[in-house]
């Protein structure tokens, strides 16, 4: 079974197909959109062990001939070296202006490759093959694409939108536990952004989707993929609704920065936590009822994944410190942090208007609730 989503932007829609076994299924779902029948991939050495084999017999089935380019994996190759790499590869391989670019990996390969081919040759077209629960859901989809500077994260990159996606959820099989409850940090934003109803089924079939449920994982990521290219749709580059994705990301990007983008917390566990203090946020503001919370936080101590500061192992700066590391945020607007805060389960809005105090008063009480 495959859904397929569609990303409505005038002449650069895409399709997002989503369901089992879509790499053996590559050539078919690719050729369309080929001049000529070959592709170079973009991928990263742990994703090339488990799955090129498969992509490379998946389009050959169509004749299409592939080459390969398998960087490090992790955040460090983000950066200028393996991006300035990765064009250089792409031009030795001869890649023309009609040509098609695979990223085949999560996050990280996703952004990298899309940049490049937004850059090359003034830009080709590429496809998009997420590996990672957290890239099916959010960074493959909506075209924002780019790498890591010294000066922080995605700070030079370019809209640029795939041609095709492809999520093979069969593909999560493969993800190591917490990458995909990290992951589902990410699926979880989505009810508590938009989808009251979505919340509802997550807190039904989240645990089975967790353990495995093969339908249940293709509609949350379908789901999940249906409300991010509604929002996409409505506003692209990000000057209103688009900010709504980045619930729970600007106390995420805070604590990320605070653990040094180690593996003390993952991005999808950031924005899990994010999540339920903007929610803790809200309620204090009175948008909300505490019962909001109280039912996020009692949802993701279900799936087990991180809830709260008390689950991020080590030292953790102050609520001035982290009330610090905010300010720092990509988001700030005129000095003014951004946060985006819900009326309830499934009504998020963008504001700029929060006392400083209200949010060191949230943080402040969770860090007591961390130290004891
Ligand atoms: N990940 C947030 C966005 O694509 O806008």
């Amino acid at each position: 079974m495959t859904d397929t989503v569609r990303v409505a932007l005038a002449e650069r829609s895409y399709d997002i197909h989503v369901g089992e076994g879509l790499l053996p299924r590559a050539g078919a779902l690719i050729a369309p959109i080929l001049h000529r029948p070959r592709v170079a991939v973009i991928t990263d050495e742990t994703v090339a062990a488990h799955h090129l084999d498969s992509l490379r017999e998946g389009l050959a089935v169509q004749g299409i001939a592939m080459e390969a380019l398998a960087l490090p994996p992790g955040e460090a190759t983000k950066g200028w070296p393996e991006f300035t790499r990765t064009v250089e590869w792409l031009l030795d391989q001869k890649v023309e202006r009609r040509d098609v670019v695979v990223a085949l990996g999560g996050g990280v390969i996703g952004d990298l490759a899309g940049f490049a081919a937004a850059v090359l040759r003034r830009g080709v077209r590429f496809v998009q093959v997420p590996t990672s629960l957290l890239a099916q859901v959010d960074s493959s989809v909506g075209g924002k694409t780019g790498i890591n500077t010294r000066h922080g994260k995605n700070l030079v990159g370019a809209f640029h939108q795939p041609s095709l996606v492809l999520c093979d959820t069969g593909i999560l099989d493969t993800l190591p536990p917490r990458d995909f409850l990290a992951g589902y940090g990410e699926v979880v934003k989505y009810g508590l952004l938009g989808d009251a109803a979505f919340f509802d089924w997550l807190e039904a079939h989240g645990p089975a989707l967790a353990h495995g449920d093969r339908a249940a994982r293709i509609r949350a990521v379908r789901r999940s993929c249906e409300m991010k290219a509604e929002i996409v749709a409505r506003d692209e580059t990000e000057q209103g609704d688009r900010a709504l994705l980045n619930l729970g990301h600007t106390f995420c990007h805070a604590l990320e920065a605070a653990t040094g983008y180690s593996d003390r917390l993952l991005h999808g566990e950031g924005v899990a936590i994010g999540c339920l203090l903007a929610f803790e946020l809200s309620a204090r503001l009175g948008l909300c009822s505490q019962e909001d919370p109280s039912r996020l936080a009692a949802h993701l101590r279900q799936m087990g994944t991180k809830v709260t500061l008390a689950d991020i192992p080590g030292d953790l700066p102050d609520a001035d410190g982290l009330l610090e590391l905010m300010a720092q945020d990509k988001k700030v607007m005129d000095g003014k942090l951004r946060f985006i805060l819900a009326r309830g389960i499934g009504q998020a809005f963008v504001t700029s208007d929060v006392p400083s105090d209200t949010v060191r008063a949230v943080l402040t009480d969770a860090l007591r609730a961390r130290n004891g």
